[in-house]
């Protein structure tokens, strides 16, 4: 359901629970699609309890908060992330931004459908739960990434989050990614276990974009407040989050097997008939 009027993808990143790597796969999923020459802008759509610029050891002067109070514009709170990429952090213990008015959260969704037309992708980091804010940035992206990790608990949430976002159009095309696994194995076996049950229960395909396997050095420089696609570039998470980022911006990506079939017959039938002259109509 990508827009045919913006070139632009919006990818928002959700889970369901909390803790589960949602801030970290934003940090640097950006740095390695900015690697690949993309204008990227990432939205920490935690409004109020912002973790991206920590993450990144960044502070930036404003945020969101400042947007939600008519002072600054959107692109007046965007600040630079390490490796390229453009971030419009969120604000810290603001309270009254967890759970914004309706009309303030679709300002701001207004407000960035817009400002991702200048990128090639928005990520979004989702607040964590199947709150308001939650479920509607959500539904303002193309498509979705599902993050689970082999935890129950996790896997829980992730299938709930799927089933209220799958009850209401519209609804992103949705893709899992599975965190902290011990090997390719474990993430194999959870992602087809949760294939399974949101194609039963659901009637939903959740294929499989890829996996981050535990790394101990991720918790290490989450610490010191660096990227671990930065200090790590050749380790094998480094590695799996490149094959991610370049899954996620191929062009026929975000597209359901079906549609994407389709499509390609249409612009097959669209050339022959040009060259033969032919209207298809
Ligand atoms: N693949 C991984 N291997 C090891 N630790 C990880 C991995 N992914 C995330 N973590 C750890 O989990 C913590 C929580 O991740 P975070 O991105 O803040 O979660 P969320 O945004 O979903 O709440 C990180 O600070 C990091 O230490
Ligand atoms: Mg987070």
């Amino acid at each position: 359901m990508t827009n045919p009027e913006r070139a632009s993808k919006i990818v928002a990143i959700a889970s369901g629970k909390g803790g589960v790597g949602k801030t970290l796969l934003a940090a640097n999923l950006a740095i390695a699609m900015a690697e690949e020459k993309k204008r990227v802008l990432v939205f920490d759509a935690d409004l109020s309890l912002a973790n991206l610029d920590v993450l990144l050891g960044i502070t930036p002067s404003h945020s969101i908060r400042q947007v939600v109070n008519r002072t600054k514009t959107l692109e007046e709170v965007i600040v630079q992330g390490p490796g390229g990429f453009s971030l419009i952090p969120a604000s810290s213990g603001v309270a009254s931004l967890a759970d914004l008015p309706r009309e303030a959260l679709s300002e701001i969704v207004q407000g960035l459908s817009k400002l991702a037309s200048q990128y090639d992708v928005m990520l979004i980091d989702v607040p964590a739960g199947i709150g308001r804010n939650a479920l509607k940035f959500c539904r303002m992206a193309d498509q979705m990434v599902v993050l689970t990790t082999p935890e129950p608990t996790s896997f829980t949430d992730a299938y709930a989050l799927v089933k209220l976002l799958r009850a209401r159009q519209p609804c992103p095309s949705m893709r899992l990614v599975v965190n902290m696994a011990e090997d390719a194995r474990e993430a194999d076996r959870i992602a087809e276990a949760f294939s399974n049950v949101s194609k039963r229960f659901l009637h939903t395909e959740l294929p499989l974009a890829g996996a981050l396997n535990f790394d101990p050095s991720i918790p290490v420089a989450v610490r010191r407040q660096r990227p671990f696609y930065i200090t790590h570039p050749s380790s094998a998470a480094a590695q799996q989050l490149r094959g991610l980022a370049r899954y996620l911006l191929s062009p026929n990506e975000g597209e359901l097997p079906g549609a994407g079939h389709h499509n390609r017959i249409t612009k097959w039938l669209d050339s022959w008939c040009a060259e033969d002259g032919v209207s298809r109509a």
